[in-house]
């Protein structure tokens, strides 16, 4: 695969969302054919287990498996073909989301090792070996205090938003975990500043992949000039 994959998370509130067109329009500007795309949802039967994994009341492993399958048929539909086409893809949330709201936020039994399983089964690629991760995750990093505050002002919340701060503490404390297992690929931001504060660090970080990458390969990424 020669495209470059970009995940975005977060905890609700954290203002990550708003700054994925403008990313989107500054990897353009370097030549890159550029695919948007969420978790969950991203194709059409993905959107339909997005409704429910927002709406419906469930159990935390029905929780996972759904937004494994939604996963599934994202990456099988959306994502690797992007990616095989050498675009970059721009996926707001991937699997860091289900181990920090799934795995510490909602906290099931044995959780790490099922999770573990479900990342290594929808992700696999043909070859069988390789199992698919983005090349470069932002995480917006926030008190979830200062996201309650941010919350409190949008439209009516879902199933997440509505959570206590102490569920969005373990959110936030798998994030951290996430990034101590994936130094390299997931990188920190401090989303408590003015939102044209946070982007100038996004962007820090953005143009120093993109330019470790294309040092280290002529292939990789694949620009369209
Ligand atoms: P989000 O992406 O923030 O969209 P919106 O801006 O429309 O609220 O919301 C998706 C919610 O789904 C968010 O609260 C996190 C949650 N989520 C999980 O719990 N597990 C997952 O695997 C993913 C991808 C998201």
């Amino acid at each position: 695969m020669s495209g470059l994959f970009f995940s975005v998370e977060g905890i609700d509130g954290a203002g990550k969302s708003s700054h994925i067109e403008p990313l989107a329009q500054t990897l353009r500007d370097r030549g890159l054919d550029v695919v948007i795309t969420r978790e969950p949802g991203g194709t059409p039967l993905a959107e339909k287990l997005r409704a429910m994994i927002l709406n419906d009341a469930m159990d935390p492993l029905t929780e996972a498996l759904l937004a494994f399958a939604a996963r599934r048929d994202h990456v099988v539909n959306v994502i690797r073909p992007a990616l095989e086409r050498g675009q970059a893809v721009i996926c707001d949330r991937f699997t860091d989301s289900t181990v920090a709201y799934q795995g510490f936020g909602r906290g099931f039994e044995r959780w790490q090792e099922v999770l573990a399983h479900l990342e290594r089964w929808v992700q696999l690629d043909s070859d069988g070996h390789t199992v698919l991760q983005p090349d470069l995750t932002l995480w917006y990093d926030l008190s979830p205090a200062v996201a309650a505050k941010r919350l409190q002002s949008a439209r009516a919340p879902d199933r997440f938003e509505s959570q206590m701060e102490t569920f969005f503490d373990q959110v936030r404390a798998g994030y951290a975990s996430r990034m101590h297992l994936y130094p390299d690929r997931i990188r920190r931001v401090n989303a408590d500043q003015l939102p044209q504060d946070v982007f100038v660090e996004v962007m820090a970080v953005v143009n120093e992949r993109l330019d470790a990458l294309t040092q280290a390969s002529v292939t990789r990424p694949c620009f369209t000039e």
